[in-house]
């Protein structure tokens, strides 16, 4: 009974243990494509996710994340309106087209005019008079009207331009071009606002084309939760969230299951499980209803959960059997923790991802809401594990054991991580190294990469001539940092 648990082992390998076979091309590194799915509906132009770490992701992240082409998922350390306001924050950051627009009247006086454009953070609006557009006001105007008690009628342009809701966005940059304006106010046939298009809006567009955007043309943004917290997941919703994301150690929990089905009816986004690393759980997962599977215990840098609880599976073989028990059912898998290097990421994705999450190489970021450091003269940021004590003491308690009102069973550590500039730096080296390798293997799609990458299994001598070996490094590349221990 016991000696047969070793008889049939399991060999488990992770990023180290296995290299891709490089194999006939006539892929070049730059014709290759990286979309990919994250959930069901949620398409990335990037396979890239950011963790939903307290060290990670707010809205600076998510917002970078997003336009260039991944999705950020806002962590769920803080309370339900905390992290409300970050979802609305990306959600309003850019827009094609604004709805819900902001309107003043001829009488409004400009003191009050002041106070909703700070408090909104707005810098003009459509004037409108027993609903009818009469006239548009914008900062400028309000600069030359001085401190006098005015009203908007005396300041406002009367002789506004609008156009038709149902405009495309080329005629709407072309009517602002020549008319030399910044906003362009979409009525419908009674002359009702019903849109709002500014200037800045479409330059910010086109300077992201590959940005991940929902149908209104915003970035798309994901929220954590906790498993049993079906209130926070329909507020997530209702703020404008495009994904949930199930933000537990342990997944494959009777009771997370019985939770999962109930907040699979509750809310109609998509909505993304984990963490796992068994094709069992993947399968139980998937019977709930679930979009999306989140893959990893303990392969994070900051984990200790291996090491504590003595539970984990090496991370390549738990994607690959997470992987291949999600594919009879299209469920996207997303390899989540333990991505040091952007080779890893290529095999992440050959051995079943569809795109990976990352917490450290982005803490590292300006995005990052990390504090900096120096340290040796050397500059970091701050970067902890959602199971360290810091974590849990300042709000989550669920996912992690948190036994009574002040002990805890930690499992991450707190600590600093490099400074890496901007996001668009980190992931123009992490998507130059995926496409090189997708050069190697012929792959000329995630999906080709996922299906034919071959592995061949390294020795440890194997993996210590894959470093840079026999030299004293002296110049320290964007993509390959000798601080890695
Ligand atoms: P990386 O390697 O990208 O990993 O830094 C980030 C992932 O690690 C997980 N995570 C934890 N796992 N204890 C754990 O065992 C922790 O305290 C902890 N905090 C984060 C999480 O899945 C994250 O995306």
């Amino acid at each position: 009974m016991f000696k047969d648990k070793f008889t049939s082992i399991r060999e488990g390998y992770t990023f180290d243990d296995v290299l891709l076979l490089p194999a006939k091309t006539s892929v070049e590194p730059k014709e290759v494509e990286i979309f990919s799915k994250v959930s069901r509906n949620i398409n990335v132009r990037v396979p890239i996710v950011s963790s939903p770490m307290d060290t990670v992701t707010e809205a600076d992240m998510a917002i970078a994340i997003a336009r260039y082409g991944g999705i950020g998922i806002v962590h769920r350390n803080m309370t339900v309106n905390e992290q409300a306001r970050i979802v609305v924050k990306v959600k309003r950051s850019e827009s094609t087209i604004i709805r819900n627009v902001l309107t003043v009247s001829p009488e409004t006086s400009l003191v009050e005019v002041r106070s909703i454009m700070k408090a909104k953070n707005v810098s003009g609006f459509p004037v409108v008079s027993g609903e009818k557009l009469v006239g548009i006001l914008t900062k400028r105007d309000l600069e030359f009207a001085g401190k006098s008690s005015k009203v908007v009628n005396e300041v406002m342009v009367k002789d506004v331009v609008s156009a038709p809701d149902n405009i495309n966005i080329e005629d709407a940059r072309e009517i602002l071009y020549r008319n030399r304006i910044e906003k362009l106010p979409l009525v419908d046939k009674g002359n009702r606002v019903v849109g709002l298009i500014t200037a800045k809006d479409i330059v910010t567009r086109e300077k992201f084309p590959d940005a991940t955007r929902d149908s209104k043309g915003q970035l798309m943004v994901g929220a954590a939760v906790g498993p049993f917290d079906i209130e926070r997941a329909q507020t997530m919703e209702k703020m404008g969230a495009d994904l949930i994301v199930i933000d537990t150690a342990h997944a494959h929990n009777e009771n997370v299951l019985n939770s999962l089905k109930k907040m699979r009816k509750g809310i109609s986004i998509d909505l993304v499980a984990g963490n796992i690393a068994t094709a069992k759980a993947a399968e139980d997962l998937i019977s709930t209803g679930v979009d999306g599977l989140r893959v990893g215990i303990g392969p994070g840098s900051i984990c200790t959960t291996r090491i504590i609880a003595g539970i984990g599976v090496p991370q390549i073989t738990a994607i690959s059997d997470v992987a291949e028990a999600a594919s009879s059912e299209n469920i996207p898998v997303i390899a989540d923790g333990g991505i040091r290097y952007s080779g890893d990421i290529v095999k992440a994705l050959a051995a079943g991802a569809n795109v990976v999450m990352l917490g450290s190489l982005l803490a590292g970021t300006e995005e990052s809401p990390g504090v900096e450091m120096i340290i040796n003269g050397r500059k970091y940021k701050s970067y902890r594990g959602m199971g360290s004590i810091g974590a849990i003491q300042t709000g989550i308690s669920d996912r992690y054991g948190k036994i009574g009102a002040n002990k805890f069973v930690a499992e991450g550590v707190e600590g600093a991580v490099p400074y890496r500039g901007k996001v668009e730096e980190v992931l123009f080296q992490l998507m130059g190294g995926l496409k090189s390798g997708m050069g190697y293997v012929g792959a000329r799609t995630v999906q080709d990469l996922r299906e034919n990458g071959e592995f061949v299994k390294i020795t440890s001598s194997g993996l210590r001539e894959s470093h840079p070996h026999d030299i004293r490094i002296m110049m320290e590349p964007p993509n390959y940092q000798i601080y890695q221990t």
